[in-house]
């Protein structure tokens, strides 16, 4: 077992490299070496992403795409994306011109609320309920005031808190109540305003309790925290179109390929491992453009997921029908985002995003992201109820294969060129590549990197 550490957090980067190097790597110039090599050569750009978290080491790249020719309420986008998986990009600005052509996508914010709570436990008798009820009516004003200082900037801005209310949870648990507040929080994400805002109401509970008749029965506050579960942070995008317009493939109708893909999102809709894997599709357009612009995917996942499953059973995000020969596809989803505070104004990248983006405020990132969604989905259903997702899946993997065979630039052309009319897989491309080599297998090749 290795040792335990203590004060790493305290040792300069040099001394935890050196550390780490130690205890956990054989070949520690091979190591140290690769660290090093991803060291930004602009010691202030590194030192600003040293001290986005605990312990940075070195960076950790991502490839940073772009989809062009999206079209949204009439307006050209073009969207970028943060991710590795091969087939996103090129499957998002597939989309992207398909329906550019079709009159774009379209898309409404439907609400913008977010909500938090204070966690409490209130052990009184059934028959003192009434008189927690009573203090709350009156505490309501108390928690508005005595958030007065947090709020302020907020509000100037058009935020603040729209509403408190009294959660009964005892069924569940006894003694189990929350403050639950509403907050609009404008352009911010809003986690900080927010927890800030329940920690003083926490402070105001506590304090007016001990100076009311409530007094008598304790009150707990355990925890105060935003929700990331925000079911009235949502936003529609849509796109339609006469069915007859609907496919440019001649391998099918456009009528036959509506009906493909109807049956398609249906059968997301009725049935969870599918479904699952639905919403991870669209979820890869979602993440990407959330990390581009600087935002928290991992908020946005629990909650995209915990809405699918808002009425009892995992479901798709999205929806298709169509309605007097109109084809209709559309999410609706709920995205908590930010194009201020947080790293948005820090990361260089980040602020590269959303100055591509035409700096769009929080509403209008959530209309962007929401398209990046649908439109994923769309190209994967495309794919999926046509040709096979492997066709244009393996096409974008194929350059990593050759990548790991340490090919060279004209034996990847070649390879690429051989696959150009026919589904490239890992071990057919071995076969190609061996064949190209002189060899029998790849053993025979003897790569540099093992
Ligand atoms: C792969 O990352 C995503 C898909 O599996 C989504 C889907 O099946 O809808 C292609």
């Amino acid at each position: 077992m290795k040792k335990i550490i203590k004060g790493y957090s305290k040792l300069s980067k040099d001394a935890k490299i050196e550390w780490l190097i130690d205890n956990y790597f054989e070949q520690s110039e091979k190591a140290l070496e690769l660290l090093k090599t991803y060291w930004n050569s602009d010691t202030d750009l590194q030192k600003l992403h040293d001290e986005f978290i605990e312990n940075t080491l070195t960076n950790f790249y991502l490839p940073y795409g772009v989809a062009p020719n999206f079209v949204i309420n009439n307006q050209t986008y073009c969207i970028p994306l943060a991710i590795e998986e091969s087939s996103v990009v090129a499957a998002a600005a597939k989309a992207a011109n398909f329906w550019s052509n079709r009159g774009g996508f379209k898309t409404k914010v439907l609400s913008t609320t977010k909500i938090g709570h204070v966690h409490f436990i209130w052990e009184g008798k059934q028959e003192e309920k009434i008189e927690l009820i009573h203090f709350f009516d009156t505490l309501k004003s108390d928690l508005i005031e005595g958030t007065d200082h947090i709020t302020r900037n907020m509000r100037l801005r058009g935020g603040g808190i729209s509403d408190i209310q009294l959660i009964d949870k005892s069924d569940l648990e006894p003694g189990y109540f929350q403050l639950e507040a509403r907050f609009e929080t404008c352009d911010s994400m809003g986690a900080n305003f927010i927890n800030s805002v329940l920690e003083e109401f926490a402070k105001i509970l506590k304090y007016k309790v001990e100076s009311s008749s409530l007094n008598t029965r304790q009150i707990q506050v355990i925890m105060c925290i935003l929700s990331n579960y925000t079911p009235e942070c949502i936003v529609r995008a849509e796109v339609n179109c006469n069915v007859e317009d609907l496919n440019d493939d001649k391998e099918i109708s456009p009528e036959d390929f509506a009906f493909r893909f109807l049956r398609a999102v249906r059968i997301a809709e009725i049935e969870p491992y599918r479904a699952v894997t639905h919403n991870k599709g669209i979820m890869n357009g979602i993440d990407s453009v959330v990390i581009a612009t600087g935002n928290d995917f991992r908020a946005i996942e629990a909650c995209a997921h915990a809405y699918a499953a808002r009425n009892g059973k995992y479901s798709s995000l999205t929806h298709a029908e169509v309605v007097d020969g109109k084809f209709r596809f559309w999410i609706d989803i709920p995205l908590s985002l930010g194009t201020v505070g947080g790293i948005t104004t820090l990361h260089p990248m980040v602020k590269f995003s959303h100055e591509l983006l035409g700096k769009p405020n929080a509403p209008e990132l959530m209309q962007i992201i929401a398209v990046a969604g649908l439109a994923q989905n769309f190209s994967a259903i495309r794919s999926l109820v046509t040709t096979g997702i492997q066709k244009g899946h393996m096409k974008m993997h194929l350059l990593n294969i050759l990548n790991q065979l340490e090919a060279k630039d004209e034996e990847k052309s070649y390879i690429i060129d051989y696959f150009k009319d026919k589904v490239p897989s890992y071990h057919a491309t071995i076969e190609i590549f061996c064949k190209l080599r002189g060899v029998k297998q790849l053993s025979e090749v003897g790569l540099k990197k093992g």
